[in-house]
């Protein structure tokens, strides 16, 4: 199983992560269209398959950290699962607008609302939440501990946590063809889009950095869910991992 996609330093400080969402506020305009052709469409499998880990036994309420342009929701609503409401949470407000006309135009408003909020400090009532999800977005925070434990604490005894995120193939044929596409192409690709080529070197750096597979499980363990699994994807180069607040606790 994969452990790190930094070698030395699971969690690595570098690329400081310290008001990243300023941003996602330069390059919301472009973020969907680029976020599909750059992952070439796969990040809507990634999403689907997210969506069919959601309980079906009852009505959800569901809570999305790091929504952005609430892509992410907007996929579970269309599954098995009965969501009765989705509460997505972002600090950029930029990204939040767009989620926001999304919303309008799906006539989905009664179901979703987006809200401003830090994923390390959210503003969810301790024990109300049935799943909380976060798609590529945890390796954004600054203090990834904290976090999980604000999540932990959202969550209903029982509830689940989802988190999608980029993580590198194992294979190492396949590691080094990803790693050129991520280093040289993508880099020059996101910057030309979205013109804002810091912000796709910062992408590629962070994915470099932050752990995955077991180590990622590890931090989910410690920060006290249970039946934590991973499930890579694509070769790995994304991995949903899952866990539950234990039913006993707090
Ligand atoms: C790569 S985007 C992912 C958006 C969305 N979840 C998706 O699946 O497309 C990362 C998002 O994390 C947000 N973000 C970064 N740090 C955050 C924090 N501490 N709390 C909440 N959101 C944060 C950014 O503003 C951005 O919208």
């Amino acid at each position: 199983m994969q452990t790190s996609n930094a070698e030395t330093a699971p969690l690595s400080p570098s690329p400081s992560r310290k008001e990243v969402w300023k941003m996602f506020d330069r390059i919301a305009h472009r973020y969907d269209v680029l976020n599909r052709s750059l992952s070439f469409g796969r990040d809507v499998a990634w999403r689907k398959r997210l969506r069919k880990h959601l309980p079906t036994d009852r009505e959800l309420l569901l809570v999305d950290h790091a929504t952005g342009t609430a892509d992410q929701i907007l996929f579970l609503l269309g599954g098995k699962a009965r969501i009765a409401k989705a509460m997505g949470y972002d600090l950029s407000e930029e990204m939040l607008a767009r989620g926001r006309e999304k919303i309008e135009k799906l006539g989905v408003g009664d179901v979703v609302s987006l809200h401003t909020g830090d994923a390390m400090q959210s503003p969810q009532a301790d024990n109300s939440a049935d799943v909380v999800t976060i798609s590529f977005g945890i390796r954004n925070v600054e203090d990834v501990p904290t976090a999980l434990a604000d999540m932990r604490r959202a969550l209903v005894p029982g509830g689940k946590l989802l988190i999608l995120e980029c993580s590198l193939p194992e294979n190492t044929f396949i590691r080094k063809s990803y790693l050129f596409y991520f280093r040289k192409i993508l880099p020059r690709l996101g910057g030309w889009v979205s013109g804002d080529s810091y912000a796709y070197n910062y992408l590629n750096k962070t994915v470099e950095t932050f752990p995955c597979g077991e180590a990622f499980c590890r931090l989910m363990r410690e920060a006290g869910f249970e039946q934590v699994r991973a499930e890579p994807m694509t070769f790995g180069v994304a991995t949903l991992y899952s866990g539950l607040k234990p039913e006993n606790a707090a």
